[in-house]
């Protein structure tokens, strides 16, 4: 079943997507991979953001014949929902066509999400709709953020 292999079935802790809305992040993340623009790399990523107030932002990479222009799908979807008014998130879900491992953000990617919090859940998935949940503080621990530049 989708989202059955790796993480065990009991109570998620607070905050976390559940049953139909946790399956709704994951196919929205599959679904906005369909529409990947990456001719150049040829490797599809999609991403599902879930704010705070329940609503879901896709996004998927898209690439450029400038390659260094080129944007992931974790950053389609948080400039999306950042640009329509939200600045919370609870969630994330990746999902691209690697089979043997959990697709990873890379490391820009993880700075950027780490802009709006570090206790949200990244959900990594494999093809076949298995999961594994990384806090964004495991995913970037010591990070820099915005607290950092009140202290001085
Ligand atoms: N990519 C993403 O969109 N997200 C990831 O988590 C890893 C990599 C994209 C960037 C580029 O378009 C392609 O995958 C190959 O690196």
């Amino acid at each position: 079943m989708e989202g059955g292999g790796q993480h065990p079935a009991p109570a998620a802790p607070p905050g976390q997507p559940q049953g139909e809305r946790l399956q709704l992040l994951l196919r929205r993340s599959r679904e906005a991979k369909n529409c990947a623009y990456c001719p150049y790399s040829r490797f599809p990523v999609g991403a599902a953001l879930l704010t705070a107030g329940g609503e879901i932002f896709s996004g998927c990479n898209v690439e450029n014949a400038c390659y260094s222009l080129g944007v992931c799908a974790e950053r389609t979807a948080i400039q999306k929902a950042i640009s329509e008014g939200h600045t919370s998130f609870r969630a994330m879900a990746i999902t691209s066509d690697l089979g043997d491992s959990f697709i990873v953000p890379c490391g820009a990617c993880r700075q950027v999400m780490r802009e709006f919090g570090t206790d949200w859940d990244i959900y990594l998935t494999k093809a076949d709709g298995t999961y594994i949940i990384k806090r964004l503080e495991e995913l970037l621990p010591l990070s820099f953020g915005p607290e950092d530049l009140k202290k001085v």
